[in-house]
Order: structure tokens, then C-alpha cells, then sequence
């Protein structure tokens, strides 16, 4: 099997990795780097678990291949925090109670993500819509769409 020598800038920090032209994307992430907060809930584009921002856009990182990400950036669960702090959607999720087991979770916070890039202020519908790909199997979406709104008026500028 073919070996690539990828560059990747993932969660702010340039990462090389020499891979096999068969490996996705959430196993070098989780395997080769380490970064476990993305999660394989199915490994067939179904349950969105495995999130994360490939150049600002939302992909299921088990239907991408790791060379597909070479010279380009990844966001993952990992990179949300800073300086110790919590991003405002995981504030969100903890304040509005959006998980019970947290498989979903990260890939749940990296579609919020995108979504409040694109679109400041969700109403409900908008937000539901965005998540659509992103399956919970035990919480269910109400809190959810509740964390998301909470993140959405905490990162609004009048906030
Ligand atoms: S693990 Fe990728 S969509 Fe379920
Ligand atoms: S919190 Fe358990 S699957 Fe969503």
C-alpha cells in the first residue's frame, strides 16, 4: 500500500504524518494524533459522531481520507477551548443540559460550530435543520437546539 507524506494544520498546529492512501481522516486523527474527542459511532456517514471542520466546513471525518486533508486545516472537538476556557457551545451544552452519555456530543458542538459561523442568530428550525446529520440516541434534540441557542446569544457582539 502506497505511504503519503501529509501536512495537515489541525486545531491550529501543523502536523505531518506519513499514511497509507486507504486511512480516513478520524483514524489518523484519533489513532496516529491521539485526538480521541472524535468519536465512530457507525463508520457509514449516518451518524455525524465523528464531526469535525474541514476548512471551516462541516465533514464526517469517517468518509474522508486523510490524504484528502493534506494542506488543509481540521478543527476538532479538541480545538473549541481556549486558554483553558470553555467555548461558548460547550457552555451551551453544559448550561442547557444537551447531553446524557456524550457519544454524539463532539460531532453535535463541531456542526453548532459551523452552523454559528455561517448564521449568528439560528431560530429553531435553522437550527435543527443543521444538525439533521448528526444523530443523539438518548438525549434528544430540545436541549440541544437549547444549547445551541445559548451559544448563539452568548457569541452575538451585543452579548
Ligand atoms: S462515524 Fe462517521 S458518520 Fe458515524
Ligand atoms: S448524548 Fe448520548 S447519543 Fe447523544
Amino acid at each position: 500500500m502506497a505511504s503519503h507524506d501529509i501536512r495537515v494544520e489541525i486545531n491550529g498546529v501543523e502536523r505531518q504524518a506519513a499514511v497509507e492512501s486507504r486511512l480516513l481522516l478520524v483514524h489518523l486523527l484519533r489513532e496516529m494524533l491521539g485526538l480521541t474527542g472524535t468519536h465512530i459511532g457507525c463508520d457509514t456517514t449516518h451518524c455525524g459522531a465523528c464531526t469535525v471542520l474541514l476548512d471551516g466546513q462541516p465533514v464526517k471525518s469517517c468518509t474522508v481520507l486523510a490524504v484528502q486533508a493534506d494542506g488543509r486545516r481540521v478543527t476538532t472537538v479538541e480545538g473549541l477551548e481556549k486558554d483553558g476556557k470553555l467555548h461558548p457551545i460547550q457552555e451551551g451544552f453544559w448550561q442547557e443540559h444537551g447531553l446524557q452519555c456524550g457519544f454524539c456530543t463532539p460531532g453535535m458542538m463541531m456542526t453548532a460550530s459551523a452552523l454559528l459561523e455561517s448564521n449568528p442568530d439560528p431560530d429553531e428550525a435553522a437550527i435543527r435543520q443543521a444538525i439533521s446529520g448528526n444523530l443523539c440516541r438518548c438525549t434528544g434534540y430540545v436541549n440541544i437546539v437549547k444549547s445551541v441557542q445559548y451559544a448563539a446569544a452568548k457569541l452575538r457582539p451585543e452579548a
